[in-house]
C-alpha cells in the first residue's frame, strides 16, 4: 500500500522526521530559505500533508490550489497569522500550531532583549570590538535601572505571564493590558491590570505578547508612543505589524522614548537601509525568540504530531480552527 505524501517546508529535527516517514512518504525543501511561492502551490496540489513555517504565505491562492485529499496544515510556531485559516476551514482543513513548548524560551529571550536594551549591551560591545573602550566614567554606558523598575505587559497568556513571573526576581512593579482580566495570574504574579492607554503611561519597560489579529495591527502607534516615559523602553517579540515601525523610528529619533529591542519586524527581514539599522539605541535580532536547540525539537514533535493524527484519520491535538 503506498503511504500518504507529506511535504515539509524546511528541514526539521531528524528524529521528529523520522517520526513522520514512520507513517508517511516525506519530502523535505532542502534549502535555509523558504521555498518559493511557485514551490508550495506545486507542492500543496498533491500531497496529503505539508508542515509549514511562519515564513510560508499560506494565502487564499495557495489554499485554493491545495489537494482534495489534503489533511492537515501543521505549521511549526505558534503564532499562524501567515496561514488564511478561514481559506482552510471553508474547505475543512484542519490547520495545526504548536502552542505552550516555545513559551519559557521565547520569555527568555525577551528577557535577554529587555536587560540588552536597558544596559546597552549591544552598544557597549560594538564599542569595544571598535577599539572604542572609553576609560571607566561616570557617564559612560549608562543605562536604565531593570530592578525595581515597572513592567508592563501587553497580551497575558502563556509567554506574557512567563516574562512576568521571572520579573519576580527584580522586584519589579509589573502591569498588564490584554483582551480579558486573568485573576487567577494577577494573584500568582502581583500583576495589576491596566488600560491600553495607562500600560504606555507608566511602563518603564513595555513588552509586546499578544497573539496577532488584524486588531493588532499598529496597536503601537504614534498617538500611543507619545505617551510613554522618555526613559521607556519597548520590546517585541509577538509579532513585526504590533508595531508601526515608521512611528517608533520618530519616538526614538526625537527621544519620546529611549530605546527598542525588536526580535520581529514588518517586514521580514527588515529593508536594508532601514532608519532602525543605524539607530544606537536598537536591539535587533532576526526573529529567534524560540530559537533554543531543545524547543525547536519539540516544536518538530508537535507539528509532527499534528500530522500524523491527521494521516490516521483522528482529529490533531494541537489545532487552531475555530
Ligand atoms: C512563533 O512560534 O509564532 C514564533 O514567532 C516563532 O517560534
Amino acid at each position: 500500500m503506498t503511504k500518504p505524501l507529506v511535504f515539509i517546508t524546511r528541514q526539521i529535527a531528524t528524529d521528529a522526521t523520522a517520526r513522520l516517514q514512520e507513517v508517511a512518504d516525506v519530502e523535505v525543501w532542502p534549502q535555509e530559505d523558504p521555498p518559493p511561492l511557485s514551490v508550495l502551490l506545486d507542492k500543496i496540489s498533491h500531497v496529503d500533508g505539508i508542515i509549514t513555517m511562519l515564513t510560508d504565505p499560506i494565502n487564499a491562492e495557495v489554499i485554493k490550489a491545495a489537494s482534495p485529499k489534503l489533511k492537515v496544515i501543521s505549521q511549526m510556531a505558534v503564532g499562524f497569522d501567515n496561514i488564511d485559516v478561514a481559506r482552510a476551514t471553508e474547505r475543512k482543513i484542519p490547520v495545526g500550531h504548536t502552542p505552550g513548548v516555545l513559551t519559557e524560551t521565547t520569555a527568555d529571550f525577551a528577557w535577554a532583549l529587555i536587560l540588552a536594551a536597558a544596559r546597552r549591551v549591544v552598544e557597549a560591545d560594538r564599542q569595544v570590538r571598535k577599539g572604542i573602550w572609553k576609560p571607566w566614567g561616570p557617564d559612560v554606558l549608562t543605562g536604565f535601572d531593570v530592578y525595581g523598575a515597572t513592567l508592563g505587559i501587553i497580551g497575558f497568556g502563556r509567554i506574557g505571564q512567563a516574562v512576568a513571573r521571572r520579573a519576580k526576581g527584580f522586584n519589579m512593579r509589573i502591569i498588564y493590558h490584554s483582551r480579558q482580566r486573568k485573576p487567577d495570574a494577577e494573584q500568582e504574579l502581583g500583576a495589576s491590570y491596566v488600560s491600553l492607554e495607562d500600560i504606555f503611561r507608566f511602563s518603564d519597560i513595555l513588552s509586546l505578547h499578544l497573539n496577532y489579529t488584524p486588531a493588532a495591527y499598529h496597536l503601537v502607534n504614534r498617538e500611543r508612543l507619545s505617551l510613554m516615559k522618555p526613559s521607556a523602553i519597548l520590546v517585541n517579540t509577538s509579532r513585526g505589524a504590533v508595531v508601526d515601525s515608521e512611528a517608533l523610528v520618530w519616538a526614538l529619533q526625537n527621544k519620546v522614548i529611549a530605546a527598542a529591542a525588536l526580535d520581529v519586524f514588518d517586514p521580514e527581514p527588515i529593508p536594508p537601509n532601514h532608519p532602525l539599522l543605524f539607530m544606537e539605541n536598537v536591539v535587533l535580532t532576526p526573529h529567534i525568540a524560540s530559537a533554543s536547540r531543545e524547543t525547536r525539537r519539540r516544536m518538530a514533535f508537535m507539528a509532527v504530531d499534528n500530522v500524523v493524527a491527521a494521516l490516521a484519520g483522528k482529529p490533531i491535538p494541537y489545532c487552531v480552527n475555530p
